[in-house]
């Protein structure tokens, strides 16, 4: 049965699976185009995130913002959510536990979104989706197709802040994330064309 926006919200709000709930001021759903064609995923919910409710607002949010307005979109033109829906204390890599737990939440969110290009941001992100045997230096960069879904794993934005030299492997990815809605976006069929 397919869910709705609104009682995968409230599952969300009334989830305590995994007990990171304990802990936080505010769960963390994802937000955005509710149709977009394009999707991002990142890890979990930092402190600002965790005070506003709302996928990457902090640091790493504001250069996302950029890297998403550089390939000329906005972040009201795309789906912004996170592989755990509640802040890890000390912002912590999510257990594979609590990842799993959170799991059919993305789920439901990427049944609902239907999007054509997926971009996981940094390895947690790349091995929840694509799977453990994931090296985001190996693999980014490299798409992933799987029933006329694209998946780009790539550096988390956080990584490029800690590390200025990644920037450029970052943007290369951007750009063919770009180019890859462009070409999909050319002759073919609109997404209720899809199953
Ligand atoms: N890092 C993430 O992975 N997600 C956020 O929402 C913010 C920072």
């Amino acid at each position: 049965m397919q869910v709705s926006w609104d009682s995968l919200h409230a599952d969300i709000a009334a989830c305590d699976k995994c007990g990171l709930c304990r802990r936080i001021h505010h769960k963390v759903p994802g937000q955005g185009d509710g149709n977009a064609d394009l999707m991002f995923i990142g890890e979990g919910p930092g402190a600002e995130e965790d005070l506003q409710g709302l996928a990457f607002v902090g640091l790493a949010g504001q250069l996302l913002t950029k890297m998403i307005a550089a390939i000329g979109l906005t972040r009201e033109q795309v789906y912004i959510c996170n592989v755990v829906k509640c802040r890890p204390p000390q912002n912590r890599v999510p257990s594979p536990e609590e990842a799993a737990a959170c799991l059919p939440y993305l789920r439901a969110q990427f049944s609902l979104v239907r999007p054509r290009v997926i971009v996981l941001l940094g390895a947690t992100a790349a091995r929840a989706v694509l799977g453990d045997q994931i090296r985001i230096t190996r693999d980014r960069g490299q798409w992933t197709e799987k029933k006329g879904v694209w998946f780009m794993p790539t550096y988390h934005p956080a990584a490029l802040l800690r590390d200025e030299s990644k920037k450029r492997d970052a943007w290369h990815d951007f750009q063919a994330v770009r180019d890859k809605l462009l070409a999909l976006g050319e002759g073919k069929e609109g997404k209720d064309g899809r199953c």
